[in-house]
């Protein structure tokens, strides 16, 4: 039996719960929302690299961790090194997914939606650089989009046009033939965001890093030997656990049965 933590800001962790879970639900699954930080994306790198480490640094002295799943593409896109040279388990970034739009893209023109600080950051310039060097890449920076998902997630009323503002430098390029969803609060909108598009005619793929993450843990759970157990546990732990009810049904209907606070 295996304990996989999957850690992001806030919701996102849950986006990537759904494909990994998909994959491998026999495992003990613990859900990591430092949401007393939230939003990571207007975060500087500096800050992550002091937080990130120290919330990780926490649940592991709480409790046995196997493998990491850092569920959020601001805080991979910086902190992954660091995390991979202080702790003994596998972690697992989440990065933008460049490299399979690239390939599927015929116009050659993609569509990058993220987080403020990932579309800034020189980690994202070279993904380009190395892997869609031949496509023009149309970056949009929204944390405006990221506290839309954390509002559908916690039940809040929630106004679905502003997801059509927030994507009219994509509806406005007829040529974009893919859409890289590279922050994991996105798929949990990927209805409306479609919904979006598609009142203007326009369809482009969607793609997030999800279905890549969970080929990934069913690897690493190969490799150490990590076998399914049989009776998996979902725990989720954050940093402010005063949260909403609609939130906590939520996480019910996900599967976690206790929620707990994590002092960071
Ligand atoms: N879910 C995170 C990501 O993938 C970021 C959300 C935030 O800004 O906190 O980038």
């Amino acid at each position: 039996m295996a304990v996989i933590a999957i850690y992001d800001s806030g919701v996102g962790g849950l986006s990537v719960y759904q494909e990994v879970v998909a994959k491998c639900p026999e495992h003990d699954y613990i859900f990591v929302s430092d949401n007393q930080q939230f939003p990571y994306g207007l975060k500087s790198e500096a800050e992550l690299l002091t937080r990130v480490p120290a919330v990780v640094t926490r649940l592991d002295q709480r409790q046995r961790i196997d493998v990491l799943i850092m569920a959020c593409n601001t805080a991979s896109t910086i902190v992954l090194p660091t995390l991979r040279a202080t702790f003994d388990f596998p972690v697992i970034g989440v990065v933008p997914a460049i490299k399979p739009a690239a390939e599927f893209s015929t116009t050659k023109r993609i569509g990058l939606l993220a987080t403020p600080a990932t579309v800034a950051r020189p980690y994202t310039d070279r993904l380009i650089a190395e892997f869609a060097h031949d496509c023009h890449v149309l970056k949009i920076g929204s944390s405006d989009l990221v506290q839309l998902a954390e509002d559908k997630l916690f039940g809040r009323e929630f106004d679905e046009s502003i997801i059509g503002t927030i994507l009219k430098p994509i509806i406005a390029d007829a040529q974009i033939d893919c859409l890289v969803l590279a922050c994991t609060h996105f798929p949990l909108l990927e209805a409306e965001i479609r919904s979006q598009l598609k009142k203007h005619d326009r369809h482009p793929r969607l793609l997030d890093s999800g279905e890549a993450i969970a080929n990934r843990l069913v690897f690493l759970c190969q490799s150490f030997g990590l076998e399914p157990g049989e009776s998996a546990t979902r725990v989720a732990l954050m940093t402010d656990n005063n949260v909403e009810a609609g939130f906590v049904t939520q996480l019910e209907r996900m599967g976690f049965s206790e929620l707990q606070h994590l002092i960071v």
